[in-house]
């Protein structure tokens, strides 16, 4: 029998009480708790998804003035949308928001369904998420089990299931329907985000602020160090750029857009070119000595832009670059090494690359590796008025 289990129903009760007690008193004061909304539910906890709280509130509060409710959002332009999601980072999200809020408008009147499979049956809404909505706006008994909830039943009970794993999610479950209250499942549900984002820390948990203290298991045994159970995931694929910034004669810079699907769908960036590790340490190394010169270096001093290429027949390279950035996606870490060139001879570009002033680069949605390079280049610029 598994430690929930073996919870009587006064146990479970008490717990509850205790917690939704330590709730009322300790909430925070989040914008999306000022009341059940579903439309304002569902978008905070599409944020909150690999985002702090602290930064999510600014945006919440952008995102619900430009978009008060689903039918706005549903017939907002794409470009609009992905603006105001500009730094959160993964907009695959942002996209997914705009097709699930049409799917409301078409089919369910513009209102957020009431059942937790319709719920779950919209794009870009998981079990997590269809649970917080489903429990914090409807009052449904659903469980929303995020790494976070994980974590604190993990310890509560002491369970070993490794929680990196897809399949230990439904032990949580039932550990989570075991306890719930079902008159009050949205607050229960939010006090453990709370408690684990406050309390029941990943490193240095205070069990004696706790309120769930006389009821945890692996502070009973003095084994919370051991909880959660978590298998190493592999660290993120290190993946190798060189990014042109290429400038023409009348000073614009060239940005192109990234194909329709895959990571960073349409945004813009400065081009950028796939090499080896081996390829790119020499290019650091070559580069790292350099003056800051505007002079013609030698012809192979950065491989060719193989798309570009005949757009821009002739650039002049600077012989050092403008410093690197790296970035980490959930499964990939980019390493981009920038360089900066003139463009002396220009063709017409082809579909998907433009010449922008830098004074225009705000109109556009930057993925975030591109706004540190960007940074980048205005550090150097304002360090050097070559350029
Ligand atoms: N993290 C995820 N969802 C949350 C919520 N509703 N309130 C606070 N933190 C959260
Ligand atoms: Fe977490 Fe400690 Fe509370 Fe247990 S007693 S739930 S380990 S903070």
């Amino acid at each position: 029998m598994t430690n929930w289990e073996r919870l009587t129903p006064q146990e479970i009760k008490e717990l509850q009480e205790d917690f939704l007690d330590w709730y009322d008193a300790h909430q925070r004061n989040l914008p999306w708790r000022e009341n059940h909304d579903p439309y304002r539910i569902w978008i905070s906890e599409i944020m909150l998804q690999q985002t702090r709280v602290v930064t999510v509130i600014d945006y919440f509060y952008r995102f619900m003035e430009a978009f008060p409710d689903i039918a706005t959002l549903a017939s907002a332009p794409e470009e609009q949308l992905l603006k105001l999601w500009e730094g959160l980072g993964y907009y695959s999200r942002a996209r997914n928001i705009q097709a699930a809020a049409q799917e409301i408008v078409a089919h369910y009147n513009g209102q957020m369904p009431q059942t937790i499979e319709e719920i779950s049956s919209l794009k870009g809404i998981g079990p997590y998420t269809a649970g917080a909505i489903a429990s914090i706006a409807f009052g449904l008994p659903e469980p929303a089990i995020d790494g976070n909830v994980m974590r604190v039943i993990s310890r509560l009970f002491t369970i070993q299931a490794d929680i990196a794993k897809p399949a230990s999610r439904k032990v949580f479950d039932q550990a989570m329907r075991k306890i719930l209250p079902p008159e009050a499942p949205g607050d229960f549900n939010q006090a453990l985000m709370d408690l684990g984002s406050s309390i029941c820390t990943p490193t240095s948990p205070q069990c004696m602020e706790c309120p769930l203290q006389n009821y945890c298991q692996a502070y009973e045994t003095d084994t919370v160090a051991q909880y959660p159970v978590k298998s190493k995931k592999q660290p993120p694929k290190p993946v190798y750029y060189l990014a042109y910034c290429l400038q023409n004669q009348k000073g614009e810079y060239l940005l192109v857009q990234r194909p329709e699907t895959g990571l960073l769908a349409k945004m813009w960036t400065f081009p950028l070119v796939e090499v080896t590790q081996e390829e790119y340490r020499r290019y650091q190394l070559a580069y790292e000595e350099g003056q800051l010169v505007l002079d013609l270096v030698a012809e192979d001093a950065v491989p060719a832009l193989p798309v570009w290429s005949e757009a821009v027949p002739s650039v002049v390279w600077q012989t050092r670059h403008l410093g690197e950035i790296s970035h980490i996606f959930s499964h990939l870490k980019w390493h981009v090494l920038l360089f900066y060139g003139r463009v002396t001879k220009e063709q017409k570009l082809p579909e998907g690359a433009r010449w922008v002033a830098g004074a225009n680069f705000d109109q556009y949605v930057f993925p975030k590796p591109q706004q540190k390079l960007v940074a980048l280049w205005q550090k150097n610029r304002s360090n050097n008025k070559d350029f």
